[in-house]
């Protein structure tokens, strides 16, 4: 078995993978979301401090499989070095302590491989990754061969949702607000700008849109403006996406789509993917929705296949990193 530890943000993960099948044996999860709510935002001292506490929590609940342990994974990158280290620094303890290997994840490979964690592995795959620290789409041939094709310039996706639910008083992480305020409210009520849709580059910004909300707060003549606010927001947020995916499948026509990361559970977003793909004839791939946000049950997935690789890591190789290996 291979254990797994996540702490590249706010939340505190633990799991369990057996080798010879994938199956995923232990999963727990810590989040600190409310925590850091009444700051609007992830704290990262905080956050640090609450990884500190919680990890050694849920490790001692493991505590069962750690004879069975063939080595140890952690999300090394990319993240806030505050609180990857945490993880980090948990790793290589038990490395030392039960005399197996450690293997070093990156977090967004973690992202990739959460469509895998219960199926066998599908490559080759086009990928969106719209989380809280990403927006990119990456081609992906496998888990060694993953490349960006087109990024954000600014902002995250999942980013501007929190930016702008902080606007209308909602609380931390704002993207599960903003979805469940815009439900049944009026999408085209203000007709925001769709960001860089001149250009011929494909790549996002979503910092405009976050000014255009600000606007719209600041002239709502109460809240019960926000609703309209919140699903115009959405809705444009989604359409630069997919005017952006239009344009990179004229060249790239995929054969598999996927969706990942915490902002990927967005219904909204999967129903105009969805749309968008059926003319091409494309399946869509998305992970279960609890394996969405940040869980070590998608390190460890990625730590199964290291370990058959012998990707192994030396204690002292094993640094953290903000920056993503990809
Ligand atoms: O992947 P994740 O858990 O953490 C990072 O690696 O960043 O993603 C968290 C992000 C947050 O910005 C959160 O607001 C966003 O995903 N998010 C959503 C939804 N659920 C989570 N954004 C839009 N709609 C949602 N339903
Ligand atoms: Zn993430």
């Amino acid at each position: 078995m291979v254990l797994s530890i996540e702490s590249s943000c706010d939340d505190s993960s633990v799991a369990v993978t057996r080798i010879k099948d994938n199956k995923l044996l232990f999963h727990r999860k810590i989040s600190q979301e409310l925590e850091h709510a009444k700051y609007g935002g992830v704290v990262p001292e905080l956050a640090s401090r609450l990884h500190a506490e919680a990890l050694p929590r849920i490790l001692e609940e493991a505590k069962e499989y750690f004879s069975e342990l063939k080595a140890v994974a952690v999300t090394n990158s990319p993240g806030l070095s505050v609180t990857l280290v945490e993880g980090v620094t948990m790793a290589k303890a038990l490395s030392i302590s039960l005399k197996i290997p450690l293997i070093g994840v990156d977090h967004l490979k973690g992202h990739v491989y959460s469509l895998f964690i219960d199926k066998p592995t599908q490559f080759p795959l086009t990928v969106l990754l719209v989380s809280g620290g990403h927006t990119q789409v990456m081609e992906v041939q496998s888990l060694e061969k993953m490349e960006v094709v087109a990024r954000t310039l600014d902002d995250s996706f999942g980013e501007s949702f929190d930016k702008s639910a902080k606007m209308m008083g909602l609380p931390y992480p704002g993207g599960p607000e903003i979805e469940k305020l815009a439900k049944g409210a009026d999408p085209l009520k203000h007709p925001f700008t769709i960001p860089m849709s001149q250009s011929k580059l494909i790549a996002f910004s979503y910092s405009g849109i976050k000014n255009a909300v600000r606007l719209a707060v600041q002239e709502a003549k109460d809240e019960s403006d926000y609703p309209d606010i919140a699903a115009s927001f959405q809705h444009i947020a989604v359409a630069h996406l997919t005017q952006k995916l239009k344009k990179y499948f004229k060249t790239h026509v995929p054969k598999t789509f996927a969706i990942v990361g915490g902002a990927s559970a967005n219904l909204y977003l999967r129903d105009k993917i969805e749309a968008l793909l059926k003319p091409h004839g494309a399946s869509l791939l998305l992970s279960e929705l609890k394996y969405c946000s940040d869980n070590a049950a998608m390190i460890g997935r990625v730590g199964v296949e290291m370990y058959r690789d012998k990707k192994f890591s030396a204690l002292k190789d094993l640094q953290v990193s903000p920056k993503s290996q990809i």
